[in-house]
């Protein structure tokens, strides 16, 4: 399973994109504005760091909008991908930049349907939410599972990038599924690398190395 960092700071992008398992960026609007920094500009700069798709979200809600907007984004990179919302106007606009060749992420997936709609289209990817629909009492990873087994189905090559990840237990949960992609928060990315007997194992290791030496 490829791992994508879920963040517009590019501090956390370098530091996991030095440890070797970030294959790729996703950011939305909300992620941007945390930063308060110009949107084309982190774009950008995410491009030097990480050479893998990264998603750089419209905001237009009509196509026509949202076609205005990838044609400046992907002037940035060629790695850029456009994420578009799930939307009937969403889908218009993907199939448009699908047919140019353009990579489309469809965010805001929440049921298989759309996630199949959104295929169909032509995206590249789809952004089932799991952790949001956890928050409402849906099972998120039933989701994951349902898409999961349709793409295969039909052998569709849409890849599915699990997201709204919350818990290093997501993120098995996704490998599990077969998912192609977790877009995971660099916290949480960093929790799933620790293991409190891998720290009491360090400290016995070394405990025992200054003994000997003594
Ligand atoms: C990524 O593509 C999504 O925008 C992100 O994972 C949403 O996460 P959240 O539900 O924690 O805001």
């Amino acid at each position: 399973m490829k791992y994508f960092i879920d963040t517009a700071n590019v501090e956390e992008i370098r530091k996991a994109a030095e440890l070797g398992i970030v294959d790729g960026v996703t950011t939305n609007p909300s992620l941007i504005a945390k930063e308060g920094r110009v949107f084309e500009e982190v774009i950008e700069e995410i491009t030097k760091i990480v050479d893998g798709p990264i998603s750089a979200e419209v905001i237009s809600l009509d196509a026509e909008g949202m076609l205005k907007e990838a044609e400046e984004l992907v002037k940035i990179h060629p790695n850029i991908v456009i994420k578009v919302p799930m939307t009937p106007d969403g889908l218009k606009a993907t199939a448009a930049l699908a047919a140019k060749g353009v990579h489309v992420n469809v965010t805001l997936i929440f049921s298989a349907t759309q996630a199949l709609a959104a295929a169909k289209a032509g995206a590249s990817y789809v952004s089932p939410f799991v952790g949001r629909l956890d928050d409402i009492g849906i099972e998120g990873m039933d989701l994951i599972e349902e898409i999961m087994y349709i793409f295969k189905t039909y052998g569709l090559h849409t890849e599915v990038i699990v997201a709204s990840v919350r818990s290093r237990n997501h993120l098995t949960q996704a490998a599990m599924a077969g998912a192609d992609i977790a877009t995971v928060p660099f916290k949480v990315l960093m929790d799933s690398l620790k293991h409190p007997l891998t720290d009491q194992g360090i400290e016995k290791f070394l405990k025992d190395w200054e003994s000997v030496k003594k």
